[in-house]
């Protein structure tokens, strides 16, 4: 039910979820990349989106830093912001699961309790959550859109490993260590794991 009002009612679709992915010739979920900023999600995330399309499948990646321009372009990085931008990925991410398509996130999402949460929104079999470990030393060295000196300088706030936590997976997570696989073997490995939960048939 809605938590606001009891005069809203759902609506059924009369195209099911399960039509949808027949039609699509695969199943549909989430590939949820937690890591580090620089730890390499949005790479993975679109190599893997790329391996898929030449299969035939649907896809859409969900990127942090482009759904902060838009859907969640309000929000900033306290904790309360972080949660509620998870918050909003997740039920999005939902709707794609709905709609028949694998779709891969890519955002930091530091909190174990908000993974946690999609987890439970999405449901245990559509959510395929990969840890891009990557030490933090290696993400500043990388420091790719300079945001680990600006941290360190001072000029950004709550920023994630320097000032801001980011915990692990404890478990249920699959791991890569991004930093020595290259990013055809960690795709690879992705697309054994779709496999292995039988969204995809190998090719
Ligand atoms: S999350 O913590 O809420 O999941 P999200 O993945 O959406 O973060 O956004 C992270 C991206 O925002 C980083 O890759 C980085 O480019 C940028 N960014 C800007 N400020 C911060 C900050 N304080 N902490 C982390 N990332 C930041």
């Amino acid at each position: 039910m809605n938590s606001i009002s009891p005069n809203i009612v759902w609506h059924q679709s009369t195209i099911t979820r399960r039509q949808r992915e027949e039609q699509n010739n695969h199943g549909s979920c989430v590939l949820w990349f937690t890591g580090l900023s620089g730890s390499g999600k949005s790479t993975l995330a679109h190599a893997v989106e790329e391996e898929l399309h030449r299969h035939g499948c649907r896809t859409f990646v969900l990127d942090g830093d482009n759904v902060r321009h838009g859907l969640c372009g309000d929000l900033a990085f306290s904790e309360a912001d972080r949660r509620e931008n998870i918050r909003r990925v997740g039920e999005t991410a939902r709707l794609f699961v709905e709609a028949g398509v694998i779709v891969l996130t890519a955002f930091i999402s530091p909190f174990r309790d908000d993974r946690e949460r999609v987890r439970k929104l999405v449901g245990d079999a559509d959510f395929i959550e990969v840890y891009c470990h990557c030490p933090l030393q290696v993400c500043e060295e990388r420091d790719v859109k300079g945001l680990y000196r600006k941290a360190r300088q001072g000029l950004i706030r709550d920023f994630t490993g320097i000032s801001s936590p980011y915990e692990e997976p404890v478990q249920l997570a699959y791991s890569i260590d991004t930093a020595r696989t290259s990013v055809a073997d960690s795709a690879g490995q992705v697309m054994d794991l779709l496999v292995g939960h039988g969204k995809v048939r190998r090719a």
